[in-house]
């Protein structure tokens, strides 16, 4: 099996990278931060001796992303798995000063280039008769918003990208292929890292969860994992991944 995983060089990519190697899943690491794909792809490789190699792409450009599926089908096979977990996020306290260019990146990223990636696949498994499986990594943000989040545009893409989840489950489940998201809460990865070194944000962000802590990515991990390869007759679902989070909301 070959996973494509966009965004593997950040975070959640590693370890999405990660526990699917594990499984013996060979690893398209898809990131425009190509010396972080880099790393993740060489440790790939070094930990579970499978295929793991390193591909450039910017995925607002949907030439670029096409390249992208191209090299790692030929690189590794035909591809079988996408996890969609590429996403941008940058927060603006009032969202009267959001710009065209801020919403315009935020929705081209984070729903844009999952619709394509999925276009692209379906396209290539129906004619090909593989029953692949698709994971978007969607937020709590996409259904629920907290207190002093700011972040519209985030939220936005995010809920399309759940709503996008539901529509391909209905229109590929008559080809077998399965399409699902997870919606994390907080997790530690450098996305939010930054945020993260202020005590009073790491304590907010715990008392938004029952569970009282912040997530580490390979819990994340292991719920993608399950939707993509364990939970064979889960289809068009938004799986919370949140301690329990969004029920407090
Ligand atoms: N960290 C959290 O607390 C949190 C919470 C909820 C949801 N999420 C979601 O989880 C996913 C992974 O986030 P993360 O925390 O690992 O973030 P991260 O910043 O570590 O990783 C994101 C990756 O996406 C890549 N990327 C960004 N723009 C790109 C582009 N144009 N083309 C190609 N690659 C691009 C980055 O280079 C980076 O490697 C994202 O979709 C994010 O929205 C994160």
């Amino acid at each position: 099996m070959s996973l494509f995983l966009t965004g593997g060089g950040g975070g959640l990519g590693a370890a999405v990278a990660h526990a699917f190697a594990e499984r013996g899943v060979a690893i398209g690491v898809v990131d425009v931060a190509i010396d972080n794909a880099e790393r993740v792809a060489a440790g790939v490789r070094e930990r579970w001796g499978v295929a793991a190699v390193a591909v450039a792409c910017d995925l607002r450009d949907w030439a670029s992303i096409e390249a992208a599926w191209k090299k790692t089908g030929e690189e590794l096979g035909p591809i079988d798995l996408v996890v969609n977990n590429a996403g941008v996020f940058s927060p603006k306290p009032d969202l009267r000063d959001l710009t065209q260019a801020d919403w315009e990146f935020a929705i081209a990223v984070n729903l844009n280039a999952p619709f394509f990636v999925g276009q692209l696949a379906a396209k290539e498994w129906i004619a090909n008769g593989v029953h692949g499986s698709i994971v978007n990594v969607a937020s709590t943000a996409a259904e629920t918003v907290a207190p002093d989040f700011h972040a519209i545009d985030y939220g936005a893409s995010k809920a399309g990208l759940v709503g996008l989840t539901k529509h391909f489950g209905v229109d590929l489940g008559p080809y077998g292929i399965r399409t699902n998201a997870i919606a994390p809460a907080s997790f530690r990865s450098p996305m939010n890292a930054e945020r993260l070194k202020d005590p009073e944000e790491v304590k907010k962000s715990e008392a938004m969860t029952p569970l009282h802590r912040i997530a580490e990515a390979e819990e994340m991990a292991a719920a993608i994992l399950f939707l993509a390869l364990d939970g064979t007759y889960v289809n068009g679902q938004l799986l919370a991944v949140d301690g329990g989070q969004m029920l407090m909301m």
